[in-house]
């Protein structure tokens, strides 16, 4: 028997994305809960989000966020899609829809475990030149006053 037809997704650039929805999504995908206000400042932070939803419940099952300098280079930041909607093509589609926004730059990410075999499919390297992804907690700071 034929898999059924996946479930029409309109994918587009813009803000219109309640704390609420983004906060659900990332539970589902298994990223922690988090407080709605806290992500409404988040996606107003971004200069660029992603969503995809169904055109016909308005239900978010995707989500991209990014940054760009739009002279240099473009910088992911998250990238989920609900997992009763992945492998229909839905990241690659906000993948297309930001690398058109800032057209000719180089995007960069930070490629968590399986993502990396995501990003490959989409024509994305490992750089030649070595490179290690570091962060620093605030409570490491080594200027912070003792506790
Ligand atoms: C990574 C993620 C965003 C991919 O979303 P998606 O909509 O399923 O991706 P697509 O359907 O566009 O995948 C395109 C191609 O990428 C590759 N791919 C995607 N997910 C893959 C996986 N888990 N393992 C191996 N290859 C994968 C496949 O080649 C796929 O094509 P195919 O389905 O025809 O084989 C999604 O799995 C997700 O939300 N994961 C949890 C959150 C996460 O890890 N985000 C990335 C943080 S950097």
């Amino acid at each position: 028997m034929s898999a059924p037809p996946a479930t029409p997704v309109a994918v587009r650039l813009g803000k219109d994305i309640q704390g609420h929805e983004l906060a659900a999504l990332l539970t589902a995908v298994g990223w922690g809960e988090h407080g709605p206000a806290e992500m409404a400042r988040a996606i107003r932070a971004w200069p660029a989000t992603v969503h995809a939803r169904v055109p016909e419940t308005g239900a978010l099952v995707g989500y991209l966020s990014a940054f760009s300098d739009s002279v240099s280079s473009t910088w992911l930041g998250e990238l989920v899609v609900h997992p009763d909607f992945q492998r229909q093509g839905i990241a690659t589609r906000m993948l297309r829809c930001l690398e058109s926004h800032w057209p000719g730059l180089p995007v960069t990410v930070s490629a968590l475990g399986n993502a990396r075999h995501f990003f490959i499919a989409n024509g994305y390297q490992t750089p030649r030149a070595e490179m290690t992804v570091l962060f620093k907690k605030p409570s490491q700071s080594p200027t912070a006053p003792p506790a």
